[in-house]
């Protein structure tokens, strides 16, 4: 296999080898090298998305679709603002206020976005799968925007990003995730793309919050937050996600705080330097303090917003390689 050189200390394969995918369904099997290209590849509109002029004609012509069955700010605006950016036509698709209202099917939705020769689809979905059935019935890429308690891999690659911009290298890597991980997409993306990159990660919450299958992951499982924050680099907090909550997980929101809220004194026994995220929404006084939210020497919760518009510019430039006829992309 022929490696590419970069101005970065990784090497990557060369054309479409870099990323032979055609949908970014999961972070869930793509090898370390896929995920490092899709990092270094975002780095160029970090830098481009802090210029007063923000275009680029990257993908002049064609049309991306956001198609979005649950609400969402941070990863519908970035995608319409990352599309919009490199020159594409964006649509965004609100399931309250499409025909899914009128009881039309998952599969007669796909295959309309489909007719309509989209050249991109972005689903959220509140099912897990939902994504990989629809991306079964279309001719184009589709990029998993959430899919219920499944997997949101372009949170877990801005996540990495933020930590590579704030930290360097992940590899070894101490990253405590603490919450809702039973329900979260967001962990489980992270979960996978921070173990394929080396870091060690820990895994915190009530058990009634930690999934069974939990120790099939190579993580650490802690209950004791105390516990797991000690040595920690990158301290990750879970909202509690109460919408897919069926009963009580949690005696009070108030004695979840006690026990798992990122306080300033908890954050005290991570490493000094120790980086604080959230991938938003915050329940603040709840999972994590608004002094600890706001302290710009520790949080990177604005930045990983930021990177968000990035690594989904370049998610969508590489997905569309083939179609655009970019060289050595087959
Ligand atoms: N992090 C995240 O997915 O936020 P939104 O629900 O606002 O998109």
């Amino acid at each position: 296999m022929t490696l590419q050189q970069t101005g970065s200390p990784h090497q990557f394969p060369t054309g479409s080898d870099a990323f032979p995918h055609r949908h970014l369904l999961g972070i869930a099997g793509l090898q370390p090298w896929e995920i490092l290209f899709l990092l270094e590849e975002a780095k160029q509109w970090v830098d481009l998305n802090k210029k007063s002029s923000k275009h680029a004609d990257r993908l002049d012509g064609l049309t991306v679709i956001n198609a979005f069955f649950e609400n969402s700010t941070r990863t519908l605006l970035s995608f319409e603002i990352a599309g919009k950016r490199m020159g594409a036509d964006v649509v965004n698709m609100h399931a309250a206020q499409s025909s899914i209202k009128k009881g039309e099917t998952l599969i007669d939705t796909a295959v309309t976005l489909n007719a309509m020769k989209a050249d991109a689809i972005v689903i959220r979905h509140g099912s897990s799968g939902a994504v990989q059935l629809i991306a079964d019935k279309v001719d184009c890429p589709v990029l998993n925007a959430g899919d219920g308690s499944h997997e949101h891999p372009t949170q877990a690659l801005l996540d990495a990003l933020t930590i590579q911009r704030r930290k360097g290298d992940i590899s070894g890597l101490t990253v405590t995730i603490c919450g809702d991980v039973m329900h979260s997409r967001v962990a489980r993306s992270n979960i996978y793309c921070l173990t394929t990159l080396g870091a060690k990660v820990r895994v915190c919450g009530p058990p009634s919050l930690l999934p069974a299958a939990l120790d099939r992951f190579n993580v650490e499982i802690f209950t004791n937050f105390d516990e797991a924050l000690a040595g920690s680099d990158v301290v990750m907090m879970l909202r509690l996600q109460n919408e897919r909550m069926n009963g009580d997980f949690i005696p009070s929101p108030r004695e979840y705080h006690y026990l798992y809220g990122l306080t300033r004194e908890r954050l005290a026994l991570a490493k000094d330097d120790a980086l604080v995220m959230h991938p938003g929404p915050m329940n603040r006084g709840v999972e994590i303090d608004s002094d600890v939210a706001d302290d710009l020497n520790h949080s990177a919760i604005t930045e990983q917003v930021e990177m968000g518009v990035a690594v989904r510019m370049a998610c969508l430039d590489i997905l569309t390689r083939k179609s655009r006829g970019v060289e050595g992309w087959s």
